[in-house]
């Protein structure tokens, strides 16, 4: 059975992301592929994050492949349209407010838009990560948040030895950070953890 919980919101994982970020050397081109990305929250926080930390010229040449098992990019994901709830996360903390502020429109019906410097950075398209091969073997990272937990031992290997393939030399891996049994762990001979001791769980492909 196809499990596709979609609870997901905007600045979900804020602290896993910058240390991710600060692990990659950026190729001219930086590719990233978020993997399980529900409708768009994680994709675009990843790009609006980048807008601030890239430099100008890679920012330009930034795309995000953002894929999930299901179809939830319908129009309203595409335009970038999210609700009160989605992005309270952005809008409410002190120190992102600002971030809300210069990245998102105001609808006339309450619910909160994109701004299409952002949304141009992502392309959504359907993908089983454990099914379908990947779509770049030359990813400078690649995101699979909250994902892991619907699969078993065996698919958890598998999906990690895709990822090592799909990641350029050096590439990073990020995952959740909430779940610590050791089997969750990304295979050692694979991926390096960056930050053994923090919570977020960061990886480095060997
Ligand atoms: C809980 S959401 C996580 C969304 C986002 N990554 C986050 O952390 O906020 C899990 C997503 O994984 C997707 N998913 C489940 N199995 C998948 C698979 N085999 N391939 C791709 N996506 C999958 C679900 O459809 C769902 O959108």
């Amino acid at each position: 059975m196809i499990k596709t919980g979609t609870i997901s919101y905007f600045f979900r994982d804020q602290k896993g992301l910058e240390r991710a970020f600060d692990s990659i050397s950026w190729s001219p081109n930086p590719t990233i592929w978020s993997a399980g990305c529900s409708a768009g929250q994680e994709p675009y926080t990843i790009a609006i994050m980048l807008a601030e930390s890239l430099s100008v010229w890679k920012f330009k040449n930034l795309r995000i492949f953002a894929t999930d098992i299901v179809e939830k990019f319908e129009e309203r994901i595409k335009k970038g349209v999210y609700s009160e709830r989605e992005v309270n996360a952005v809008k409410t903390n002190k120190e992102n407010k600002w971030l809300f502020e210069k990245y998102f429109n105001i609808s006339n019906d309450g619910s909160y838009e994109v701004m299409p410097e952002i949304r141009n950075k992502v392309f959504f398209a359907i993908h089983d990560v454990l099914a379908d091969e990947p779509i770049s073997d030359n990813f400078d990272m690649i995101s699979c948040k909250n994902v892991f937990e619907y699969f078993n031992v065996e698919e958890k290997q598998r999906v990690y030895k895709k990822f090592y393939n799909a990641l350029k030399p050096g590439g990073v891996l990020i995952i959740d950070p909430k779940q610590r049994n050791k089997e969750f762990e990304a295979p050692t001979n694979l991926f390096l953890r960056i930050c053994k001791d923090c919570v977020e769980r960061v990886y480095r492909k060997r």
